[in-house]
């Protein structure tokens, strides 16, 4: 604490975002008291140094003995002073953080804060006030969208909506704290407690509206439910009760699995980039990207690249279709502009000055880096690739989008493999999170560096690969996609399947995920690999039956659904085609229950993961875990499936495959990974570093 004429200043220092923990606790709770207890002082600020003001608890804090004081110990100290409390905020005042901030009595803000309450997005609720606190001083619907939903808020919005009480001008939290202060004490002002507010009254139906609403969109999760529970305390109990209640709810939340696995999902996001190969090494500037292909895959990537401030020229085969790219590409803009996401000013600075298509690969020549996105065919990859080392200077990146393909064969048509590298953008690219950054032979690890800080500009998570069919993700997903379809010829409909993972935690099923990717793309797939498939193989050729139909998913109204009218409806010809093939090949079929087909799910995934780790392509279970959970809807609160395996239990896992083997035994092959962990009493988790 310092002090400054008749104002007190205490500044958090805890690097690197000021995280609320034991001893930061300590120090606030007693230099509260003492500046209080000081006659001098006659207001006091609180204040943050570094990047940002206090962003939360300390997350690695949690699951272990709490420490006193508590956070809500600490803020009942600061609301309770007789003196008034500035909270100064800047950077990002999130969850225990914001809490703090509505403990004080009045708020100021540089322009540049963010406000948050992200529990949820933990499996926690606002356990220091948080729920209490918000509806006294914002509307309660506000209240509501910021504590379930964990979205932060910028401070423009903040003021509109009564978090906070001002915007300062400049850089500089602390003085601006000061200037307020001195304010406040000029104006002879008393403190403002905020838990003497009344909670601002919800509109009739509004928490039961809200209940139903994150009933589907946090379909699973228990924490945003809770949540409300909270909020329901604060309009009806008196401000000490609600906050005995919410504070019950938090720590029930705090000792649920979901919590455990959605913290593992935090960290492991943060480690997954953190690569012995790549420590130290400084990436290579990227302003300018190149796209080859506007198509699905190369419209969202130069969708993406736009939003984040690079510029991008997109090569297509010929003016027709590089004018479709251009369309295609401004369009996803206007969305974004739409949905508040980019204003139109900046669309229109973008189209004027960012992007362009061409028909000329020599216009690439300027790029920093090109993403090939051309059709998944290794000779049309390896042409192009060729033509794009002839014209790219000298240091600029190649990058292919594939999904599956052989990167090494790809970079060995230039003259520069160590320049080469796979970025497996997933679709669509301009918001699905995830990016396997594929490294090949020989690429330098300035390169896959690169990559990394790629993913960073594009607010993605990237996860290294190394080279194999389907690299990390679509490796696995082939053989769990095996595993279903052999849940199908067993007995269960694909539509039993999909129910039966909907209610597991996946977004969607994954033949309703087919039907929208295109089932053509896994024929095209399945057709390549045809050559090389085993005889002993138990293959499923219903998929391929109704590709034959021209039964290619949503774009075609007909594939596992029917899209009468958009929506999709079983369709018995499917159950006919199933049924067709399970005659010839003699199944006697049985009804598998929705656990039977979770379980199976999972032994297949799990068993194969296993194997992407032993054979080095994901480089610990966690670069799994966070592939599953950003590019194929694994739900967060099961914290990935290495997470899963572990709480279920290694020895669970390797028995389902055992049993699974008398079935098929050629698909139900233990992984020597699973079976050494089980053996040696081990878990995934052992080998996260
Ligand atoms: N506790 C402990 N460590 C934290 C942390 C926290 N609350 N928040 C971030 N960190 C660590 C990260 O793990 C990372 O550590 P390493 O460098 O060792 O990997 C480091 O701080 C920097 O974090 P980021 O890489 O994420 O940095 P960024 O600049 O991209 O983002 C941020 C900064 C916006 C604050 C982001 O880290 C973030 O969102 N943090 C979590 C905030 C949060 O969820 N707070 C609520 C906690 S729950 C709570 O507060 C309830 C309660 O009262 C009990
Ligand atoms: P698409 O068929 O929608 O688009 C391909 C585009 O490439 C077309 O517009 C075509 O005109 C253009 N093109 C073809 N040859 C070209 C050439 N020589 N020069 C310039 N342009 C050329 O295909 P999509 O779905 O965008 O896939 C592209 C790549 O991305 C493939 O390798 C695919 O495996 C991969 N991918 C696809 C995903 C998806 O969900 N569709 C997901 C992740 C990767």
């Amino acid at each position: 604490m310092e002090r400054l004429g008749d104002i007190a200043v205490i500044e958090v220092s805890n690097p690197p975002v000021n995280a609320v923990s034991q001893p930061v606790r300590a120090g606030l709770f007693e230099t509260v008291a003492q500046a209080a207890a000081d006659h001098q002082v006659k207001a006091i600020v609180i204040c943050c140094a570094g990047r940002t003001f206090i962003a939360g608890a300390d997350i690695r804090e949690f699951g272990k003995p709490m420490l006193p004081p508590s956070l809500p110990e600490v803020i009942n100290r600061i609301e309770a002073t007789a003196k008034p409390v500035v909270i100064a905020l800047h950077g990002t005042a999130l969850g225990g953080g914001l809490e703090l901030a509505l403990g004080g009595h009045y708020r100021v803000a540089l322009a540049s804060a963010r406000f948050g309450l992200p529990e949820v997005t933990l499996g926690l609720l606002p356990g220091a006030g948080g729920t209490q606190r918000l509806p006294r001083l914002v509307p309660f619907s506000g209240a509501v969208d910021l504590i379930t939903s964990g979205r932060q808020i910028g401070a423009a919005q903040a003021l509109d909506l009564g978090l906070i009480d001002k915007i300062a001008e400049g850089d500089d939290a602390r003085s601006a704290g000061l200037d307020y202060a001195k304010v406040l004490i000029e104006e002879s002002r008393a403190p403002r407690p905020t838990s003497a507010l009344p909670c601002n009254p919800p509109e009739p139906g509004a928490l039961d509206a809200a209940r139903t609403r994150l009933a589907k969109s946090a379909r699973g999760q228990i924490a945003p439910q809770k949540a409300l529970d909270a909020l329901q305390g604060a309009c009806d109990l008196p401000f000490a009760e609600g906050l005995t209640q919410e504070r019950a709810l938090f720590l029930d939340l705090m000792n649920s699995d979901q919590r455990g696995a959605m913290i593992h999902a935090f960290f492991a996001e943060r480690q997954v980039g953190k690569l012995d190969e790549i420590k130290g090494i400084a990436p290579r500037v990227i302003q300018s990207i190149g796209v080859v292909g506007g198509g699905t895959m190369g419209a969202g990537i130069a969708t993406s690249a736009l939003l984040s401030g690079l510029s991008v020229t997109l090569a297509e085969r010929d003016s027709e279709a590089a004018e479709r790219a251009y369309a295609a590409v401004t369009g996803l803009l206007k969305n974004a502009v739409k949905r508040s996401k980019l204003s139109e000013a900046k669309y229109v600075q973008i189209k004027a000055e960012c992007f362009k298509t061409t028909k000329y690969y020599a216009d690439l020549a300027p790029c920093d880096l090109v993403v090939e996105a051309v059709f998944e065919s290794l000779d049309v990859k390896k042409e192009v690739f060729g033509k794009l080392d002839a014209v790219c200077k000298p240091g600029a990146i190649l990058a292919t989008n594939t999904s599956y393909l052989d990167v090494n064969a790809i970079a060995a048509m230039t003259e520069r493999p160590r320049d080469v590298i796979g970025l497996h953008f997933f679709s669509p690219a301009h918001v699905m999170k995830l990016l396997e950054v594929v490294v090949a032979d020989n690429t330098a690890p300035e390169v896959t560096a690169t990559g990394f800080a790629l993913a960073k500009t594009l607010g993605k998570v990237a996860v290294r690969s190394g080279v194999c069919d389907g690299f990390i993700g679509n490796r696995i997903l082939s053989q769990y996609r095996k595993a279903l379809d052999g849940a199908v010829i067993a007995g269960a409909s694909p539509y039993d399947v999909d129910r039966a993972l909907v209610a597991f935690g996946l977004a969607m099923g994954p033949y309703a995920v087919s039907d929208l990717a295109g089932l053509d793309i896994g024929w095209a797939t399945r057709k390549r690999l045809a050559p090389t498939r085993d005889p002993c193989e138990a293959y499923a050729e219903f998929a391929d039956r109704l590709c034959e139909m021209g039964r290619f998913g949503r774009k075609t109204g007909r594939g596992y659904y029917l899209y009468a009218e958009g929506r999709p409806t079983p369709d018995p010809e499917v159950d006919a085609i199933i049924a067709a093939e399970r005659t010839a090949k003699g199944v006697k079929t049985r009804p598998l229950s929705a656990q039977e087909i979770v379980d199976r799910y999972m032994a297949a995934m799990v068993n194969e993961a296993a194997r992407v780790v032993e054979d080095g392509i994901a480089r610990r279970p966690l670069d799994v875990d966070v592939t599953l959970l950003n590019g194929y809807g694994f739900p967060r609160w099961r914290g990935g499936p290495m997470y899963y395996a572990d709480r279920v239990g290694l020895d669970k896992i390797l028995r389902d495959i055992t049993t699974l083997a008398a079935e098929d035994d050629f698909l139900w092959q233990p992984a020597p990974l699973l079976q050494r962990l089980v053996a040696d009493g081990k878990t995934f988790s052992s080998l996260n570093t």
